[in-house]
């Protein structure tokens, strides 16, 4: 049976002698969205990618625990399956000498999805993820597409294994309107209908306001504030959420 959440515990990461996050902790649900929110720099990413022992160089945790139902867990056997992952900046997550379509289908073939079956999973994927011709970004390398677009070929890629969590770094970020609000779309219908945990990490108000459960707030490497979607806006307690959610209200009141 598949875990039912995922908790990360008492997080601290640290880089050249001095700590970025501090004693981050939060649970993700199946069939819910934690909202992760927090001002440029205050360590969402960091945190992502302690969460499948993906960290930069450099970087390293110096305490803290992820457990799957309450059970501590080797992080790195999370990858795939369990927790999909799209990068905030994916570039590197992709093969550089090797075709989109290449990539989708060793993805796949760790499933057991081989040959037509295979491009007709690769096709929908592509075309949840808002390419209306699937068939021409397959023939292409990755260096050939823009960020917004790796971004999409990323989430397509990480549903591919049918994840049990999904944890998602601005997937809307460097998108058109028409394509976020198919993609928000999408990761909504895979939380209700599949039971899809996200973590959605995201500076955009709008986007925790259509889709978060949760939301959890960082500053300065902290959580500072962790409440349900509806308090974070009726009754914000922190100052800098305060200031995170007027700028917002300013920008599109
Ligand atoms: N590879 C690294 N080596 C050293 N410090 C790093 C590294 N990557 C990030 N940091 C530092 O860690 C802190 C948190 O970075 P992180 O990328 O997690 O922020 P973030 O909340 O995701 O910001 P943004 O909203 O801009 O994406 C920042 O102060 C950053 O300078
Ligand atoms: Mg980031």
């Amino acid at each position: 049976m598949s875990a039912r959440s995922l908790s990360v515990g008492g997080l601290h990461l640290a880089a050249e002698g001095h700590l970025l996050v501090q004693g981050v902790s939060f649970t993700l649900r199946r069939g819910r969205v934690l909202g992760l929110v927090g001002t440029s720099g205050s360590g969402k990413s960091l945190t992502t990618l302690a969460l499948l022992d993906l960290l930069p160089p450099g970087v390293r945790q110096v305490a803290g625990m992820v457990a799957l139902d309450n059970a501590p867990v080797e992080r790195a056997a999370l990858r795939g399956r369990t927790v999909g992952l799209v990068q905030q900046a994916p570039r590197g997550g992709f093969n550089p000498l090797v075709t989109i379509g290449r990539h989708f289908l060793e993805t796949l073939a760790c499933e057991g999805v081989r040959g037509a079956a295979a491009r007709d999973r690769m096709q929908d994927l592509l075309r949840d993820v808002g390419f209306g011709e699937p068939g021409a970004i397959t023939r292409l390398y990755p260096s050939q597409l823009s960020g917004g677009m790796l971004q999409r070929v990323m989430l397509a890629l990480a549903l591919c294994r049918d994840p049990d969590f999904l944890l998602a770094d601005e997937p809307t970020t460097d998108l058109d309107l028409i394509v976020q609000a198919q993609l928000l779309d999408l990761l909504e219908r895979l939380v209700v209908r599949r039971g899809l945990g996200l973590l959605l990490v995201t500076h955009d108000f709008s986007v925790i306001a259509r889709l978060a459960d949760q939301v959890v707030v960082m500053d300065a490497g902290r959580v500072i504030e962790q409440q349900p979607v509806h308090g974070i806006f009726e009754d914000p307690a922190h100052p800098r959420t305060q200031a995170l959610l007027s700028a917002h209200l300013a920008l599109y009141a």
